[in-house]
């Protein structure tokens, strides 16, 4: 069977896509009994990192624990990488002793020709223009409690970053209307835009946003190798705030997520991260059984 890769969330059928949510669920309930099986073991997971994590590193080396693999962590900071090695030859070195392979990059284009260069799956671990893995969770984390996606509204509140770029890819598949309330200057790509035609929306007012949502979603204003910009995003972000005013003009009953790593009273505000029944811890537990979903499901298409 041919490769399968996991660079973008299309690169799941929306039915694969909702497949994998179910199985995550399911992989949720074994866990939490202690039932995991041990699928896969002596599989080594290669853990490429240039950029800063908690959750996905622990989530990607957990899983692959209790599905009875290894996972190996690379930093450019002890790797070859870092000193200039092409990425088609680690592409096609790591991937001749690991079995799977993920990736944080920075530039989409990198993953890409690794993923071209790569004779085993490769994962997005996040990039400047994507985090698919994060919105497995996502997804898991609203069928957990609401149900299906399909026929939604969500709010996304903020920079038009690759967490929102993967939010309009759900929106296409998962048929809910995703709303984005950014400023001038902070739209998601045009392109990415112009495909989903009804189901985005630009606003610039975050309360447009907001009504008749049942799910609000926001992220940093300044991502991963933005840290210049730091001073400047604050500045012209500073009133798409997610905060209890925009959650109650939502639908009743809506949720809020945010990835994490959060900034308490910049993009989101302190008193909904330390509302009791926020659903932001268990999105970011999700990520845990959502990924070794996709770990099956990438290895078992390499094994057919
Ligand atoms: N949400 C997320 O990807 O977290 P980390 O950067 O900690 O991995
Ligand atoms: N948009 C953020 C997500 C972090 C998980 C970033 O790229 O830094």
């Amino acid at each position: 069977m041919a490769l399968r890769h996991f660079l973008t969330l299309t690169d799941l059928s929306p039915a694969e896509l909702e497949q994998l949510i179910q199985r995550a669920i399911e992989l949720k309930k074994e866990h939490k009994a202690r039932k995991t099986s041990v699928q896969f073991p002596n599989y080594v997971l290669g853990m490429v990192f240039e950029k800063a994590s908690t959750r996905t590193r622990i989530s990607f080396e957990a899983g692959m624990a209790h599905l009875g693999g290894h996972a190996i962590f690379l930093s450019p900071r002890d790797t070859q990488l870092g000193r200039g090695e092409p990425i088609e030859d680690s592409g096609k070195v790591i991937s001749s002793m690991c079995d799977i392979v993920m990736i944080r990059t920075f530039k989409h284009e990198i993953i890409e020709r690794f993923a071209a260069n790569s004779s085993v799956p490769v994962i997005n671990a996040l990039t400047d223009d994507y985090h698919p893995c994060q919105l497995l969770a996502d997804i898991q984390t609203f069928v957990e409690h609401r149900g299906s996606m399909k026929g939604k509204q969500v709010a996304w509140i903020g920079d038009g970053n690759n967490m929102c770029q993967s939010y309009i890819k759900a929106a296409m598949m998962l048929d809910f209307k995703l709303m984005v309330a950014c400023p001038e200057g902070f739209e998601p790509r045009a392109d990415l835009v112009a495909a989903a035609g009804d189901h985005v929306e630009i606003v610039r007012d975050p309360v447009d946003a907001a009504r008749n949502s049942d799910l609000l979603v926001t992220d940093v204003w300044a991502s991963m190798g933005q840290e210049e910009e730091k001073a400047e995003r604050r500045r012209k972000l500073s009133g798409y705030q997610l905060n209890r005013t925009l959650v109650d003009l939502a639908n009743p009953g809506a949720l809020y997520m945010h990835c994490l790593p959060a900034k308490r009273g910049e993009e989101i505000s302190a008193d909904l991260m330390d509302d009791p029944n926020t659903v932001i811890w268990d999105e970011a537990e999700n990520r845990l059984h959502a990924q070794k979903a996709l770990l099956e499901f990438l290895l078992n298409h390499a094994a057919a």
